[in-house]
């Protein structure tokens, strides 16, 4: 079995293109503060929010400080609308900040959908790191896409993919012959499928 640990830091990550790279950088160095992350599934949407939080608040509490709201679990309005009201209270890091991860926001009920631009614009000002995630960006409103700084985030090609796998394996002190790495790679079309292969070892 290969264990796949979480990605931490940056050099965690595998950006997909150079435009995901530069805009992560600079959403970490606090140049940019919303931005949606769109792609295939198991792409690794939601691990790069939760991983570019913690690089640019670095003693972010995760319990305390991350207001992570999923619209696959609930669609509400209300269910939304609490999400926003929870970012003004005070964080618990040196930053005094709470951020927002908002995830699948493609699956909101229409009108929790409707109210988002509006709950977006309430927060113009304070500069509030906030972080959406979906599989589906053109169901999505114009509107909260032009407030976003909006990024495509597709499965890995092979030649990144094999990198990541190598270097997973390496953490691990395992050497993968020709084989088993092609095999991996094989079914290795997301970062979830290849963590499933990989922990089958
Ligand atoms: N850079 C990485 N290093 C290690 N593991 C990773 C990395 N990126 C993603 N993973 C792992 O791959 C799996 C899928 O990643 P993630 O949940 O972030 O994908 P996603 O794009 O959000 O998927 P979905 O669209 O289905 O929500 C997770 O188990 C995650 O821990
Ligand atoms: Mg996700």
């Amino acid at each position: 079995m290969v264990t796949i640990y979480p990605p931490k830091g940056l050099g965690d990550l595998v950006f997909p293109t150079t435009r995901a790279k530069d805009c992560c950088e600079a959403f970490v160095k606090g140049n940019l503060d919303w931005l949606l992350l769109h792609g295939a599934p198991g792409s690794g949407k939601s691990s790069a929010a939760k991983t570019l939080m913690k690089c640019r608040i670095p003693d972010l509490i995760e319990n305390f400080d991350v207001i992570h709201h999923n619209a696959s679990r609930d669609r509400s309005i209300e269910g939304l609308k609490n999400a926003f009201e929870s970012l003004k209270n005070c964080g618990w890091n040196s930053l005094d900040q709470k951020v927002l991860i908002l995830e699948e926001v493609d699956q909101l009920a229409s009108v929790a959908a409707d109210t988002l631009k509006g709950l977006l614009d309430d927060c113009e000002g304070i500069k509030v790191p906030i972080i959406m995630t979906t599989n589906h960006v053109n169901k999505l409103d114009p509107a909260t896409c032009d407030r976003m700084v909006i990024i495509d985030w597709p499965n890995l090609t092979t030649e990144k993919m094999t990198q990541w796998i190598e270097n997973q394996c390496v953490k691990n002190s395992r050497v993968l012959t020709k084989a088993e790495l092609n095999q991996i790679l094989g079914e290795a079309t997301s970062f979830r499928k290849a963590k499933q292969a990989l922990e089958r070892l």
